[in-house]
């Protein structure tokens, strides 16, 4: 099987990933709670510099975190020395549509809208099949999208704004072919990357498509139902055929 990750743009942003998002912070017990309950170990697909994995793993659950950028995976690991919990953390370059995880689990995570960075429903189902064959029967798949309001898309299209001292953020929406084309600039570095959105009814068919029961359509990291906002937050259960 190929497990070699494509190129990432995160490489070029790997040491500005952390200030560029420090005030996300919404999502964090959400998916440490989950890891919690299921006891662990958790893969977390797109792990990045494990703002998730390393609380994930400071409450005691050990994740295997596959990412593609190298970079980011660097800073992940010397973030988990810092914090006491790298032997908790098992991190792996790869793939996230193939990743490179022989072990079964029961709970596979892929939060902060990792999935927008695949283009098109072919990769969006191998991804979701991938993640349903990393589960035991019954485990359950959580991760989070948005679909843009035209409000945020006025506010932002075309423009840089400073989402943080010094690091400056810019959204070029084409709602035509719903893809953002998102640049960042800090002072370690610049990218810019694609990230494609779908509504959430697209979501729900993709799921049941990969052989997923969709158990809970979030629209906040609080359990609120969804009711037509910006963000969807999925848990996904992989039947049990017992
Ligand atoms: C928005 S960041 C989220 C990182 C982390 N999960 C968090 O919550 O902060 C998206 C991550 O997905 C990774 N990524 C994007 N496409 C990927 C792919 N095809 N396979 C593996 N990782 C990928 C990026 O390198 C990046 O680290």
């Amino acid at each position: 099987m190929d497990h070699a990750p494509p190129v990432s743009a995160y490489d070029a942003i790997a040491t500005v990933y952390d200030p560029w998002s420090r005030s996300v912070t919404e999502d964090v017990e959400f998916y440490v709670a989950l890891a919690r309950d299921a006891g662990g170990p958790v893969v977390e697909l797109g792990v990045g510099t494990g703002r998730i994995a390393i609380p994930t793993a400071a409450a005691g659950v050990r994740v295997i975190g596959v990412d593609s950028s190298e970079g980011m995976l660097a800073v992940c690991r010397a973030a988990a020395e810092a914090a006491g919990v790298a032997e908790r953390l098992d991190l792996r370059v790869g793939d996230l549509r193939r990743p490179p995880v022989d072990e079964r689990v029961s709970l596979v995570t892929c939060p902060f809208r990792a999935y927008l960075h695949l283009h098109d429903d072919g990769e969006r189902l191998d991804a979701l099949r991938a993640a349903r064959e990393l589960l035991l029967p019954g485990g359950l798949l959580a991760f989070d999208v948005f679909e843009p309001s035209v409000e945020d898309v006025e506010a932002t299209h075309g423009r840089w704004l400073e989402r943080e001292p010094e690091i400056f953020e810019r959204a070029d929406w084409d709602l035509e072919s719903r893809t953002l084309t998102l640049s960042v600039r800090g002072p370690g570095g610049a990218a810019t990357m694609a990230l494609a959105w779908l509504a959430p009814e697209e979501w729900r068919d993709l799921l049941e498509r990969a052989g997923f029961e969709v158990v809970a359509h979030y629209g906040w990291f609080d359990g609120r139902p969804y009711a037509g906002g910006e963000d969807s937050v999925w848990i996904a259960r992989r039947p049990d055929p017992k």
